[in-house]
């Protein structure tokens, strides 16, 4: 599976201030739209282009275009919607699929509740939006809903990630790509990422 951490200084310096403890609400919020921004950039970095003739200022030209736009953006909510303006950013054109999965507190077990996918999306490369790679329970069912949907081209972008949910995807989806700006250390014993950035969605929606 391919997994990419992004080594680039504007990325670590967005993540050293998103991991403030004391961050206000607007801050996140942009950090957390600028950095998703890199990480859609990296993440569709093999799109096949195709050239193209227009009229240019001074003469006709050849240009390259993407060729097959057919890319859907796929936050899991809550937290995943603040990436999602990051995303669009780069690729104003994608559609956005909606998966609504949240963690059990207790037994860490992803639990879906919602999903509104963007229709025949067997076409499509899905790219999830997660801030949180932890236990990898809510991506893995989140690539499996999407395999069985027939979807075949699934990535995912991730502020952080921890060791034991890239470890688990390598195991229940080696085909999935998955993107992010840090691997953190490990999860506690809550399953929260350590250092991690604590609840990511609390702090997207002010809700703590
Ligand atoms: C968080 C996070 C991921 C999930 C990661 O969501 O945004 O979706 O936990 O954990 P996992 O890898 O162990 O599955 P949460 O369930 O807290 O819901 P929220 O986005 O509504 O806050
Ligand atoms: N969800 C979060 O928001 N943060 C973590 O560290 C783990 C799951």
């Amino acid at each position: 599976m391919p997994v990419r951490f992004i080594d680039h200084p504007l990325v670590s310096h967005k993540m050293g201030l998103l991991r403030k403890k004391d961050i206000d609400i607007q801050s996140f919020r942009e950090l957390t739209t600028e950095i998703s921004a890199i990480l859609t950039y990296e993440a569709v970095r093999d799109t096949v282009t195709e050239s193209c003739s227009i009229h240019g200022w001074s003469s006709e030209l050849t240009v390259r275009h993407i060729k097959d736009k057919r890319i859907t953006l796929l936050p899991i909510l809550r937290a995943g919607l603040g990436m999602v303006n990051g995303a669009l950013s780069m690729m104003p054109w994608a559609r956005v699929s909606v998966m609504g999965i949240y963690r059990d507190e207790v037994t860490l077990q992803p639990v879906p509740y919602y999903e509104n996918l963007v229709p025949n999306i067997a076409d499509y490369t899905a790219i999830i939006l997660d801030p949180m790679l932890a236990t990898g329970g809510s991506v893995s069912e989140t690539v499996g809903i999407l395999k069985k949907q027939g979807c075949r081209k699934i990535k995912g972008i991730f502020l952080v990630a921890a060791p034991e949910g890239v470890e688990r995807l390598q195991k229940d989806h080696p085909d999935f790509e998955i993107y992010a700006a840090a691997l953190d250390e490990k999860l506690n014993d809550k399953g929260y990422i350590l250092p991690g950035l604590g609840d990511a969605g609390d702090k997207i929606f002010g809700t703590y």
